[in-house]
């Protein structure tokens, strides 16, 4: 989502050192995104559960003549916390979540509710002061649209904490898009 990277973008320039991880790598246009925004400083880790994902973003990063800044974990980006070092931990710029299944993969494995919100919890946790979740959420296929209710909740419950910005809206049929500023 173009909403997404503009925003990112925006909120990321002028940080010399950028960490961001990127949670559903997916075809690693996000992750190639970020790459590039981390620059030489920076660093980016990226989680996907499906091998065809991460060799999908290996070899976009490999590509465009990114990769040297990113790390590359095939696990679920519930286990971020434990997965990241200690130098990540209050330190994450901005963490990329884009929900829903492998576009062009096996449609039936998706992001799940209750791994969802534990990396979103995580992910907060591991925000800097000023770093974001861009959170990308689908609701058409099989399970999205229980996710996207689920997901609302919590944006609700972080509206005390967070300042949150938003392009759409819980819906059956139209992807909405939340950015959610520590
Ligand atoms: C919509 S795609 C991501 C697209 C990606 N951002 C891109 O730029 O191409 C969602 C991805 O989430 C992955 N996924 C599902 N459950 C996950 C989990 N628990 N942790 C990390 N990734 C997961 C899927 O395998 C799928 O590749």
């Amino acid at each position: 989502m173009s909403r997404a990277h503009d925003f990112a973008r925006e909120r990321l320039s002028g940080i010399p050192r950028i960490f961001a991880v990127d949670a559903t790598a997916g075809n690693g246009h996000d992750t190639a995104f970020l790459a590039e925004l981390a620059g030489t400083e920076g660093k980016v880790a990226a989680f996907d559960v499906q091998p065809e994902a991460i060799e999908a973003t290996r070899t976009r990063l490999a590509k465009n003549g990114l990769g040297r800044n990113v790390e590359l974990f095939l696990c679920g980006h519930e286990k971020m916390a434990e997965t990241l070092g200690v130098e990540w931990h209050g330190n994450v710029n901005a963490v990329f979540f884009n929900l829903g299944y492998l576009p062009k993969g096996d449609h039936a494995i998706t992001t799940l509710p209750a791994t969802t919100l534990r990396a979103l919890d995580a992910a907060w946790e591991m925000l800097a002061a000023g770093g974001f979740i861009s959170l990308t959420v689908y609701t058409q296929h099989p399970g999205g649209f229980e996710e996207s209710a689920r997901v609302a909740v919590w944006l609700e419950k972080m509206r005390s904490r967070a300042e949150i910005l938003t392009c759409g809206v819980h819906n059956p049929i139209e992807p909405w898009w939340a950015g959610i500023v520590k």
